[in-house]
């Protein structure tokens, strides 16, 4: 009934799986729901509610009282009555689901909120067709939860072809084409949608000419893609190289201001738009380590990013314009620059002049995708701008799909930063159109899957894909729950399974946080070896920005402003003050705002050096116990995944040692401070 290119697709879908389980489908008109002969007739009901559902219309009737999952958003509901004024429910993206009468009952907004409640009822399992349940409802709180590939059309000689991608080879490129067998990204597409996921970027953003002509000659592999992931709610999308009127129009400029190069994005826009009619829009980044941008022209990222917008808005199109920019050229011996300070340098002033239908994407950080970093200032800083927040599910800096770290406890501490503080909007609050300016923007993050066999080199690290779409979903969803959803799903019910696998990863952020950088510091990874392994001066002397300014008396970052790099004063109030003085800021980012010497007493109650070494030796202790709690499931999981995460947790532990050891003695070395349980250093 939903009319449209997503809508008779998605149909088609839902009704495909359900009929694969021997059920039957009706998906029909609000009033069906009433007529008793129709309804009894089927297990399952899916019904998409018309858009504009009359206040009393007859489906509207007979939902019963309903459970408000985001307390605040309805305004009125009454007993047995959801009226005009439950606006939420007539979304495309919502539905409701219940049980009465031994009928199951899912009522839909929209084609993708039908999809939406077909993937609820898998997930409640049993529950869903046992006790009567009063009609709840539910719906994302993200208008736009996006999967960003950063897949190469080939292999890069240094990157490999997926960059930082630590599953294989990419599930939709082969050798500069399309695959032929696009199998993997069938199941994909099925997996996104029933995690809520509703746009995919598919490839890099750092765009080589190859990648670049996705958006000319090789629009029917991207035309091909939309077509695979369309039935499952989900819009395609490009990254675009800003330089493109140069390099593939072959104009002499890219500079915004110039109506040639104007024309040519239009023109390009419309034969993408004509071709994939439901096409998203376009990922770029511009002036950032290396890619083009407006800057070479003396324009801004307001100017650069409005040029494309207004060649897509006839469209509908949506460009989502990264924040991450910095000097990465850095001297280490300039001391007057700070990288952390660069997004919000750069972006902040912006706020108010990018078109409606940009959105600036900000990664979480100001930083790089840490194991612990403070939230981005930016996120705070542009009310009148559509913001993104930007996650990364491919485990560059947090073990790389070898160690098992659950990422979902980190990125809901992120999305439930009260950028204000405690009872301010948080982090998913301003991208969700909920800050202070009301923009939506949404959230989008680094996928993680490839050809490996287990789809993310690591069979665990599929949690991390199933939590950020749940959390884009619905940020306040308890991590550990969700945990608890994708065992249930993805390993049966075996409460054996159940609980090991919570032992192991339940608390693996934390403890891979434990032997690697300590206090928020970052960074001491690996240069020579893609961000692998320890090597703690490995940025030390580099132009990357990225520094810990270890000496022999202290270690840290000063970014305050009484003393540093006034890094401090981009966040609100009580952030500044919070961060910018030792008695308030939080143990856990210490280093990343202050330098303080190696006695310097943490709100623990321990000192940093002592900190230090007790953290390193606790988490290979806890890598050890989850090698041991594992073992335990041979014979209860499949043989082959069995041997997979024997194999990665044995490198886990390895590491894990590596990076104890070289911390704790690079430590001791230059503070000479012993450890006080005289524990092993070299
Ligand atoms: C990190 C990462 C790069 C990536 C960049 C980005 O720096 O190491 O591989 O290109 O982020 O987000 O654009």
């Amino acid at each position: 009934p939903d009319a449209g290119p997503v809508g008779g697709t998605v149909v088609t879908e839902v009704r495909r799986a359900v009929e694969a389980f021997g059920g039957s489908v009706t998906v029909s008109t609000p009033e069906d729901l009433v007529d008793p002969d129709r309804a009894v007739a089927h297990d399952v009901v899916l019904l998409v509610a018309e858009r504009a559902a009359q206040p009393g219309s007859a489906a509207m009737r007979h939902t019963e009282p309903v459970q408000d999952p985001h307390a605040g958003l309805v305004t009125a509901v009454t007993g047995g009555d959801l009226d005009g004024t439950a606006g939420p429910l007539i979304g495309e993206e919502t539905f409701l689901r219940g049980r009465r009468d031994g009928r199951t009952t899912v009522v839909a907004g929209g084609s993708r909120a039908l999809l939406y409640g077909l993937h609820d009822l898998v997930r409640a399992g049993e529950t869903a067709f046992t006790a009567d349940q009063p009609m709840t409802w539910d719906l994302p709180t993200q208008p736009i939860r996006m999967l960003d590939h950063w897949d190469n059309l080939t292999v890069h000689p240094v990157m490999g072809q997926v960059e930082r991608g630590y599953a294989g080879g990419s599930i939709f490129w082969s050798e500069g084409r399309l695959r032929t067998d696009l199998s993997r990204v069938e199941g994909y597409a099925r997996l996104l949608g029933s995690i809520g996921i509703n746009a995919v970027s598919v490839n890099n953003v750092n765009v080589d000419l190859l990648e670049a002509r996705l958006l000319t000659e090789g629009l029917e592999d991207v035309a091909r893609l939309a077509e695979i992931f369309r039935p499952h709610g989900v819009r395609t999308y490009l990254s675009v190289s800003f330089g493109s009127p140069r390099t593939l129009g072959g104009l002499s400029t890219a500079d915004p201001r110039d109506p040639a190069v104007q024309r040519w994005w239009t023109e390009a826009a419309d034969r993408v738009w004509a071709r994939i009619p439901d096409f998203g829009g376009f990922v770029i980044k511009a002036d950032s380590e290396g890619q083009p941008g407006p800057f070479a022209y003396g324009r801004d990222h307001a100017d650069g990013a409005n040029l494309l917008a207004r060649a897509v808005a006839p469209h509908g199109g949506t460009i989502f314009w990264r924040a991450f920019v910095y000097d990465h050229q850095q001297d280490w011996r300039d001391r007057s620059t700070d990288r952390a300070r660069a997004a919000y340098d750069h972006f902040a002033p912006l706020d108010g002049r990018f078109d409606e239908n940009v959105v600036v994407q900000v990664k979480h950080g100001p930083l790089d995708f840490q194991t612990r970093e403070a939230v981005s200032p930016v996120i705070a800083a542009m009310p009148r701008t559509r913001l993104a927040v930007e996650l990364q599910v491919t485990q560059e800096y947090t073990g790389q799909q070898k160690h098992v770290c659950y990422l979902g406890p980190w990125w809901s501490e992120l999305l439930g930063f009260p950028l204000w503080g405690t009872r301010g909007p948080t982090v998913a609050d301003v991208a969700a159109g909920r800050g202070p300016g009301g923009l939506a923007g949404g959230v989008a993050a680094v996928s993680n899957v490839g050809t490996d066999e287990f789809w993310c080199g690591h069979p665990l690290a599929q949690a991390n894909l199933y939590a950020f779409g749940r959390l884009a979903w619905d940020a306040s969803l308890d991590p550990v729950d969700l945990l608890d959803e994708w065992i249930r799903l993805t390993f049966g019910e075996d409460p054996a399974v159940a609980s090991a696998l919570h032992e192991v990863m339940d608390e693996s952020w934390r403890t891979y946080e434990d032997y690697t950088a300590p206090l928020g510091v970052g960074f001491m990874v690996s240069p020579t070896n893609q961000h692998y392994g320890p090597a703690v001066d490995g940025y030390e002397y580099s132009r990357w920005g990225t520094y810990h300014f270890a000496d022999r008396d202290g270690v840290g970052v000063d970014r305050t402003r009484a003393t540093g790099t006034g890094y401090t004063g981009q966040y609100p109030e009580p952030w500044s003050e919070t961060y910018e003085h030792l008695e308030t800021c939080p143990d856990e980012l210490l280093l990343f705002f202050h330098h303080v010497p190696y006695g310097h007493v943490l709100h623990s109650g321990s000192t940093v050096i002592q900190h230090i070494y007790d953290t390193h030796f606790r988490g290979v202790e806890r890598v050890e116990g989850m090698v041991a709690v594992w073992a335990e499931l041979e014979g209860r999981v499949d043989d082959g995944l069995f041997v997979r995460v024997t194999e990665r947790l044995g490198e886990q532990l390895r590491s894990a040692r590596e990076w104890r050891d070289q911390i704790t003695t690079y430590f001791w070395r230059k503070s000479g401070v012993p450890d006080e349980r005289g524990r092993r250093l070299y």
